[in-house]
């Protein structure tokens, strides 16, 4: 099955669930009851589900020990916390971005009305979340734009997963800017992308994202749409 029919039965509108070979919703409910409940969902601002929330932290253990994850769109921390408890089991680091309470103006011009600007919660206030939460030393928030961070980025820092949820306008450029540093095998996952409950921009991204590229072990979970890039 290549990448674009992967899709089109993911999105379907009817139909069996299960895609053969590349989707689990049974295995995926399972982990959203184990893993995916952690987090005070309300507390943290956070929008993703349990099943999500469940494969994020299952993804997040499967990379390689000492790994790099990177994250666009940190909020409130609910996704990073997710990453960080399945990153723990081998050790590793995660860069989470987001602009957080920072450059109000700019995030007024370029939002995407997803999160409110009012009350955006703080790098300080994540950092509280995550140290408490046992991850102290894995993780370096970096308050900025993605586009910006992309720039700046130290190419000897390879990812292993990269997760993109940050504005839902750009998803195809976040992933071309972080597609330099990839490792082979990468995990690339994307939110909101689902014609239904999703974002139509990150629809049309995705198709661009997954129409590039050699993927393998797609997945479909809820909203997102996950894949590792072998070449
Ligand atoms: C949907 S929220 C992320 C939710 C979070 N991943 C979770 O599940 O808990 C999207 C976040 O991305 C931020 N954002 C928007 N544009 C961004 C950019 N260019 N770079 C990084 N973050 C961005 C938004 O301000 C918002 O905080």
């Amino acid at each position: 099955m290549t990448p674009n029919e992967f899709l089109d039965k993911a999105w379907q509108e009817s139909g069996p669930k299960l895609i053969s070979g590349f989707s689990r919703p049974v295995y995926h409910n399972v982990m959203g009851l184990l893993r995916g409940r952690k987090y005070d969902k309300k507390a943290y601002g956070g929008m993703i589900r349990h099943t999500e929330a469940g494969m994020l932290t299952t993804w997040a253990s499967q990379v390689p020990r000492g790994g790099v994850i990177v994250e666009i769109g940190c909020y409130g921390g609910l996704s990073t916390s997710y990453l960080l408890r399945g990153l723990k089991q081998h050790g590793g680091t995660i860069y989470s971005m987001d602009p957080f309470n920072s450059d109000l103006d700019k995030q007024a011009e370029l939002t995407d009305n997803c999160v409110p600007l009012d009350n955006k919660p703080t790098k300080a206030l994540v950092e509280q979340r995550l140290e408490k939460n046992g991850f102290a030393g894995m993780f370096k928030l970096i308050e900025g734009f993605s586009q910006e961070v992309a720039a700046n980025w130290d190419p000897s820092i390879k990812i292993d997963f990269l997760w993109i949820d940050g504005n839902h306008e750009q998803a195809y450029r976040d992933f071309k800017d972080f597609e330099p540093y990839l490792n082979p095998g990468a995990r690339v996952a994307v939110h909101d992308a689902h014609p239904r409950y999703g974002y139509q921009e990150v629809v049309r991204d995705v198709r661009k994202i997954f129409a590039e590229g050699q993927w393998e072990d797609m997945e479909h979970v809820k909203s997102i749409i996950a894949g590792r890039l072998i070449k």
